[in-house]
């Protein structure tokens, strides 16, 4: 069979956090990663661009209180809801982030609506003053705590595409850490920690225990990996790097080739992928999802 051309050729992976599932949860976990795939899936199939596909999924990962980011954030050590998120080009490098935001409903789409802008990162009340002025979304912050227990760590959002012009794009976003200090910023919404996206090499988005990855800058090396390996042995040589500070964390590929694959260190990670040759399927463990190639 020859091989598709450019324009036949998509592929999204989106992931619902590195955390344990509680016994029984596991479907709505699938449930949930297979409908934000099925928004991002729909713009690409469409030709639309890779960030529009990222914003798609990860705006609705945001609306289910499933996950720890948007709806489903959790409380800092004041009790108070801090969002961060972030979202890069891999055509033009641009990166765009929020974090330490209080009352944005999709702290992706201010971060996307930052792409164009000078500055990379905007916390707090700057953040917020930027969302106002383009068309941000707001709600009550109670209107984005999780129901229930308050334990659910590290667990964050991400979402990795490819689009058919092969433009790649990758989106993070988290509803913070449990009881964790007031102004905490984890992982999610830097570049070379929480995400990267690069056309030439590939597009990452990361879960895990935030100040692990900030320290090991794990974006940035399964990025170097991806320069010369395939995704499995990338992801594994990231790894490697994180076990010298210990820590979770769990990692979603596409690589320039639109190669998926994806793996953990936590319990469980939640993840559903799909491309032009692979229907779309969702997975709560790596184990289950058999197949090694998953290009
Ligand atoms: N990985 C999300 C965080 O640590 O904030």
């Amino acid at each position: 069979m020859s091989e598709p051309s450019r324009r036949d050729r998509w592929a999204i992976i989106v992931h619902g956090g590195a955390k344990d599932i509680p016994p029984g949860q596991e479907q709505i976990h699938r449930d949930g990663c297979l409908a934000a795939l099925g928004a991002g899936q729909a713009v690409l199939e469409a030709g639309g661009r890779a960030l529009d596909a990222v914003v798609a999924a990860v705006r609705a990962l945001e609306d289910d209180p499933t996950f720890n980011a948007g709806r489903g954030a959790v409380r800092n050590a004041r009790g108070e809801v801090e969002l961060d998120a972030a979202i890069m080009d891999g055509q033009t490098l641009a990166v765009g982030g929020v974090a330490a935001v209080k009352t944005l409903r999709h702290p992706i789409s201010v971060a996307a609506a930052m792409l164009p802008e000078v500055p990379v990162l905007l916390v707090g009340e700057g953040a917020e003053a930027f969302a106002r002025a383009h068309g941000g979304e707001f709600c009550a912050p109670a209107d984005l705590l999780a129901a229930g227990p308050d334990d659910r760590g590290c667990d964050t959002v991400g979402c990795v595409a490819l689009d058919r012009h092969g433009n790649i794009a990758a989106g993070t976003s988290t509803g913070g850490l449990s009881g964790c200090h007031p102004g905490r910023v984890g992982d999610s919404p830097l570049p070379g920690c929480g995400l990267y996206a690069d056309n030439a090499v590939g597009g990452v988005s990361l879960s895990g225990d935030g100040e692990s990855l900030i320290r090991t800058t794990l974006a940035a090396r399964l990025m170097q990996g991806l320069e010369t390996l395939p995704p499995g042995p990338a992801i594994e040589t990231a790894l490697s790097h994180l076990a010298r500070v210990g820590g979770e964390a769990g990692l979603i590929v596409i690589d320039a080739a639109g190669r998926i694959d994806w793996d953990h260190t936590s319990a469980q990670f939640a993840v559903a992928h799909a491309s032009a040759s692979q229907p779309a399927r969702a997975f709560v463990n790596r184990a289950e999802d058999a197949r090694k190639d998953l290009a």
